[in-house]
C-alpha cells in the first residue's frame, strides 16, 4: 500500500525551494501561507511580495518538482497565489503608501511620462494599488496622458485627488492653468510637494509613481528630503546613452543617496504595424550596456509603438491595459521587473527575521 502524504512531509520536502528573485527559503520568507493535503494530492498557497511577480511560472515548477521528486506518493500539486506587497521597515512618513518611485530622465522628451503612467496602470493591472502623482512643474503631462478634466476637491483640509478608472491622480498641472508658465520658486516648490504628499488622502497604496520633472535639480531633491523614497527608476532612449544625459540622471540620483531601481529605454526598437518585423532605429544594446557599467538593473526596453503616441495624446493610455493590445506584454514586463526589483529591495532593508509561521 503506498504511504499517505503527512503535511510535515510536505514542509519538509518544501525546505530549500527558494523565491527565485530573493534567493531564500520560501518556509523562512514566510511566503508558504498553508499547506493542504487530501489523500494523495496537495495544495500550497503561495503569498508573494508583489502580484505583479514576474517569476511565479518558476515558482510553481519548483514547489512541484520539489514535491513530486521527495514524496514520488505525492499525486496532483496545486499552488495557489495571493500577494500582499511588503513595506520598508523605516517607511511611515506616508502612512499608508508602502511604496514611493520616482521616474526621472536626464532631458525631456525621452517618454518619461509615458512611461510613468505605463508604469502605473501596469502594476495596477497585476492587482496593486496604486497612485500616480505628476510632479513635472515644467510639462505636468499626465491629465493629458489619463484624459482627465475633473480637479481634485478639498474634504476636511485635505486634498482628494482626482480618480483616473480607481486610481488616485494629483499633478502639478491641476494647479497651473493650461498655457501658462509658471516660475517656481524654491521655497514654493518644495511647499507645493510637500502638500502633493503629504496633504493628499492618498488611500493605501502598494506603490506610489511619481513622475519627475526632466532636470535633475529642486524636485527630487524636495522629494529626497521629505520622503524615504524607494528609489528611482531611470528613462532613456538609445540616443541618450550616447548624449549621456542618462548619466547625468544616474549620478545626481546617486548625490541625493536615491536608489537606483532601473534604467528603461524608451524607444527602443520599431516593430512594423504590418509585418511585425523589428528595426532597431538607434542601434542596439545601449542603454543595457550602461547598466551594466553602472552596475544597475537593466529593466527592460519599450518600442517606439505609434498607437502609445495616438492613445497617450487622446487622453486613452489606460485603454492597452484594458484589451489586449501588443504593447500591453513589453509594458507589463518593464512593471513585473520593477516590481521585483522593489522586493529585494525591501527584502535586503528588512532583513527579515526567520518567520516561524507554520509547524
Ligand atoms: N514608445 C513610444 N512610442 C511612440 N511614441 C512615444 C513613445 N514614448 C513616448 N512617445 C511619445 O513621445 C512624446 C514625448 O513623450 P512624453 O512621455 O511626454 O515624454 P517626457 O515626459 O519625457 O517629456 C509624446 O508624444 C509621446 O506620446
Ligand atoms: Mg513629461
Amino acid at each position: 500500500m503506498a504511504e499517505t502524504v503527512t503535511r510535515e512531509a510536505v514542509l519538509e520536502a518544501l525546505r530549500g525551494v527558494k523565491d527565485p528573485e530573493l534567493g531564500r527559503d520560501l518556509l523562512e520568507l514566510g511566503m508558504i501561507k498553508s499547506v493542504e493535503v487530501a489523500g494523495n494530492d496537495v495544495a500550497v498557497h503561495v503569498e508573494l511580495t508583489t502580484p505583479a511577480c514576474p517569476l511565479k511560472g518558476q515558482i510553481e515548477r519548483d514547489i512541484t518538482a520539489a514535491l513530486k521528486t521527495k514524496l514520488p506518493q505525492v499525486r496532483g500539486v496545486r499552488v495557489e497565489f495571493t500577494a500582499q506587497v511588503r513595506g520598508m521597515s523605516r517607511g511611515g512618513e506616508l502612512p499608508g503608501v508602502k511604496h514611493t518611485i520616482a521616474v526621472g530622465s536626464g532631458k525631456g522628451g525621452v517618454g518619461k511620462s509615458t512611461i510613468a503612467v505605463s508604469l502605473a496602470l501596469a502594476l495596477r493591472s497585476s492587482g496593486a494599488r496604486v497612485g500616480l502623482l505628476d510632479a513635472d512643474i515644467y510639462g505636468p503631462s499626465v491629465p493629458v496622458l489619463l484624459g482627465i478634466s475633473e480637479r481634485p476637491t478639498v474634504e476636511d483640509q485635505r486634498i482628494v485627488p482626482v480618480q483616473a478608472g480607481g486610481m488616485p491622480v494629483m499633478s502639478m498641472g491641476f494647479l497651473i492653468p493650461q498655457h501658462e508658465a509658471v516660475i517656481w520658486r524654491g521655497p514654493m516648490l518644495h511647499g507645493a510637494i510637500q502638500q502633493f504628499l503629504h496633504n493628499v488622502h492618498w488611500g493605501e497604496l502598494d506603490y506610489l509613481v511619481i513622475d519627475l520633472p526632466p532636470t535633475t535639480g529642486d524636485v527630487p531633491l524636495s522629494l529626497a528630503q521629505l520622503l524615504p523614497l524607494t528609489g528611482a527608476v531611470v528613462v532613456c532612449t538609445p540616443q541618450d546613452v550616447a548624449l549621456a544625459d542618462a548619466i547625468r540622471a544616474i549620478t545626481a540620483f546617486r548625490k541625493l543617496k536615491i536608489e537606483l531601481l532601473g534604467l528603461v529605454e524608451n524607444m527602443s526598437y520599431f516593430l512594423c504595424p504590418h509585418c511585425g518585423e523589428r528595426t532597431e532605429l538607434f542601434g542596439s544594446g545601449g542603454a543595457r550596456r550602461l547598466a551594466e557599467r553602472e552596475e544597475i538593473p537593466f529593466l527592460g526596453g519599450v518600442p517606439l509603438n505609434l498607437d502609445l503616441r495616438q492613445l497617450g495624446d487622446e487622453g486613452r493610455l489606460a485603454e492597452i491595459f484594458d484589451n489586449n493590445h501588443p504593447m500591453r506584454q513589453p509594458l507589463m514586463a518593464l512593471a513585473e521587473q520593477l516590481a521585483a526589483r522593489i522586493s529585494v529591495i525591501t527584502e535586503r532593508e528588512r532583513r527579515l527575521p526567520k518567520l516561524e509561521i507554520l509547524g
